[in-house]
């Protein structure tokens, strides 16, 4: 139970849950009031089976013991110094931290409190990169339709999400898109070649635009939005050539895809290619504390390096950038993900999960199964089942993205096979009760 002293319902009016019809939720809102591994509780005592780590986020689970220990010792150091005087020492032991595990040379870290908030920093550093680098005319962005960076105007232009985007038009000027790989795949009898058509898209906006006024591409090498969009390999080799050979930065937006879901700790390691310029946030606390970071090539940082004269420093600064509460969290997860090798063990449990939701197609309900390690996508091929089975999992304590053209799961990293059977159990009594709801 709750103990406000207005009623929850008046409450739920004054406030909203994202992309959430307020009437609708407020029915039978779920109130949740603690978590623990990879479960939540409401406050009626309900447990729920956490299956997406929050959103993409609680890589570890719920309040990892690790985490909290670090964040118990920050607690009675320092919580806040703000970028602009000085910068804390836990700060710089984070960057130091990120950039030794991202790839190649990746290694300019600017910490940040969300991801919208390191997307759009991403585009600002990339107009002024360009500025003060000889082709002041760059500034384009491509991106990919159902796409999502963010809900700020800047990331909400890249993103290709229709009435997220729609309800707010007009966008800034410059944010170009081309459809992700499945928006094609019925015109080709083979996926790889559906990849590389797609890819090859990427060259026809930039040439027709000029590459002399195009900045970055930005993608998710995992689109969750669209149902965990899942490209082959190869379209981010043709990618990464089409970018080299118009000189044109690749931004790798890793904010769900990031911290060792994908079976290493980026995806951009998973798929073999190293962007210039990667997002992160979500899992990189786990949850813990609100954290993110935007991270470039260390050569591309350089080209803010200068006396005060030259005016070339970063026009830019958020408030809690760098928060040295976040900064623990983050650095206590980044180091219990490479104690463990927690990404191995996301490949393995990813893949007996995978298995066994191939399984479902028995159902008939189910076109494709999708992902990397344990960022799991399902398409179904029945809307109306799809939105019934977001009431029917969370019945029966199941939290899941659920669309009405596919779901989605990402259990934690630290998950076993045991929890994976507990997972698939649910999943599966959550399916056909949809299934019975939507009468196929
Ligand atoms: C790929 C991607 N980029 C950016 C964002 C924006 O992050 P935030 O919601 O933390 O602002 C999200 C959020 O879901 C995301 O999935």
């Amino acid at each position: 139970m709750t103990t406000t002293a207005t009623p929850v319902e008046t409450l739920l009016k004054r406030t909203f849950v994202d992309f959430h019809q307020m009437e609708d939720f407020a029915q039978n809102p779920t109130i949740i009031n603690r978590a623990e591994g990879l479960y939540y509780w409401d406050v009626n005592g309900k447990r729920y089976f956490d299956a997406i780590g929050g959103i993409f986020v609680a890589v570890l689970g719920h309040k990892h013991p690790r985490v909290m220990d670090a964040l118990r010792r920050q607690l009675d150091r320092l919580t806040f110094a703000p970028p602009l005087h000085a910068i804390s020492d836990v700060a710089l032991e984070f960057i130091e931290k990120v950039g030794s595990v991202t790839p190649g040379a990746l290694n300019y870290v600017k910490p940040f409190s969300g991801g919208s908030e390191a997307v759009e920093s991403a585009f600002k550093f990339v107009r002024q990169y360009w500025k003060q680098s000889g082709h002041p005319g760059k500034y384009k962005f491509v991106s990919r339709y159902f796409g999502y960076h963010g809900a700020t105007f800047g990331a909400m232009a890249a993103s290709g999400t229709g009435t997220r985007k729609t309800k707010f038009e007009p966008h800034m000027a410059g944010f170009l898109k081309v459809p992700p790989p499945t928006y094609y795949r019925d015109r080709f009898s083979d996926w790889d070649e559906c990849n590389r058509f797609c890819a090859r898209l990427f060259e026809d906006v930039i040439v027709n635009e000029d590459p002399a006024t195009v900045a970055a591409v930005i993608v998710e090498p995992i689109g969750n939005t669209g149902g965990i969009i899942t490209p082959t390999a190869e379209y981010f080799r043709i990618l990464r050539d089409i970018c080299d050979r118009h000189n044109v930065l690749l931004i790798f937006d890793e904010i769900i895809t990031g911290f060792g879901k994908t079976g290493s700790m980026f995806a951009a390691q998973t798929f073999g290619v190293t962007p210039d310029l990667m997002t992160v946030g979500k899992g990189i606390s786990s949850g813990a504390v609100p954290l993110a970071a935007m991270i470039a090539r260390e050569d591309l940082g350089e080209a803010f390096l200068g006396r005060p004269e030259a005016d070339v420093q970063f026009m830019h600064g958020h408030t809690y950038a760098g928060n040295p509460f976040a900064c623990a969290a983050g650095l206590a997860v980044i180091e219990e993900i490479e104690r463990g090798r927690l990404w191995e063990n996301a490949e393995r449990v990813g893949g007996y999960l995978r298995a066994k939701l191939e399984t479902l197609k028995r159902h008939g309900v189910i076109r494709e199964v999708r992902g990397k390690g344990v960022l799991l996508g399902v398409e179904l091929t029945n809307h109306e089942v799809g939105k019934a089975l977001k009431r029917t999992a969370l019945a029966n304590g199941l939290i899941m993205r659920c669309d009405p053209g596919w779901f989605a799961v990402c259990p934690a990293i630290i998950s076993t096979q045991a929890d994976m059977d507990e997972l698939f159990e649910m999943i599966e009594k959550s399916l056909v009760a949809a299934i019975e709801a939507a009468r196929v």
